[in-house]
């Protein structure tokens, strides 16, 4: 960990930028991908408390809608910041990753969280900070990647014709649509003013107790393909599951406890889990 911090000190220290090798890039995006495996064993035992599940015991909170709009946003930013001035960007096809980014954070910063029917909760204040960190990070790391590192001669027109680029193209739209959808079933199970909470019915609401969870990680999994199986890709994969399964699990010991009636279903993969 030493000789690394040097060498990256050194070759800023000569270059006068940030600059990244390849072996450098690797070990931070598996530090970070070690972080998110902690989290994911922390999160078995500690309920994050946002939404339903939201709890005073965790200090001073904000407005829940305030702080989603907030943390959406700098991921926004962070994608748009590294688009429009990398070094690399326009120099290949790799502007279509970063216009799917950029897509999908217009739309859950400023469609999403605006649509939602929000009651007047509250986010824990340190959550709001986790979470902008969380996204920060990932953001940075594959917004550094894309525009920086990647070698615009792997993302010409031979990517865009690629079995993998292709596959992962329809994994991406199909999470992105199962995403969207069921969000916005939830959404609309409560009427403007409605703050109580509703059994989601029909879809995939029938095999799973989150299917929009599902189908963020069925994105973000997609886009890992279609990406190139680069490691800054996967490090947003394996977050995004790591965030999302255990919260599946919460919410779906939430309604069996809140809804005597509630139907048999599994947590976030069908007939599996
Ligand atoms: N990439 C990542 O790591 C990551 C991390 C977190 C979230 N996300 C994405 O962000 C989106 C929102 O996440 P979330 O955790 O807030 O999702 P959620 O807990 O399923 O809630 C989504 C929205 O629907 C409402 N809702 C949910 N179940 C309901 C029910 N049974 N009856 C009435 N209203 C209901 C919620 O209201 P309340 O707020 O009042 O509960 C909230 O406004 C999802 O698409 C998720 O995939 C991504």
């Amino acid at each position: 960990m030493v000789k690394f911090i040097v060498e990256w000190d050194e070759t800023m220290w000569n270059t006068g930028k940030f600059v990244l090798t390849t072996e450098q890039m690797n070990i931070v995006c598996y530090a970070w991908i070690a972080t998110a495996l902690m989290v994911f064993v922390t999160m078995q035992y500690v309920t994050a408390p946002y939404g339903r599940h939201t709890s005073t015991k965790w200090g001073p909170s904000v407005n829940n809608k305030a702080a989603w709009f907030i943390k959406e946003l700098n991921t926004f930013f962070v994608m748009l910041y590294y688009m429009v001035v990398g070094s690399k960007t326009f120099k290949s096809y790799v502007w279509i990753l970063f216009a799917f980014w950029v897509i999908h954070y217009f739309y859950r910063t400023f469609i999403y969280v605006p649509m939602c029917r929000s009651t007047e909760k509250k986010m824990p204040f340190v959550i709001v900070l986790m979470s902008i960190f969380f996204n920060q990070v990932n953001a940075y790391i594959n917004g550094f990647y894309l525009s920086e590192m990647a070698d615009p001669a792997d993302f010409g027109k031979e990517w865009l014709q690629s079995k993998l680029f292709l596959t992962g193209l329809v994994v991406f739209l199909t999470g992105a649509f199962i995403n969207f959808k069921t969000d916005l079933t939830l959404i609309h199970l409560r009427k403007v003013g409605e703050t109580d909470y509703k059994i989601p019915r029909g879809f995939l609401f029938e095999l799973v107790v989150s299917p929009n969870f599902l189908g963020e990680i069925i994105e973000w999994f997609g886009f890992y393909l279609m990406a190139r199986r680069n490691v800054a890709a996967l490090c947003f994969a394996v977050w995004t599951f790591a965030n999302l399964t255990p919260r599946a699990k919460n919410h779906s010991d939430w309604y069996k406890i809140n809804f005597k009636n509630f139907p048999k279903r599994k947590i976030i993969i069908p007939f599996i889990y």
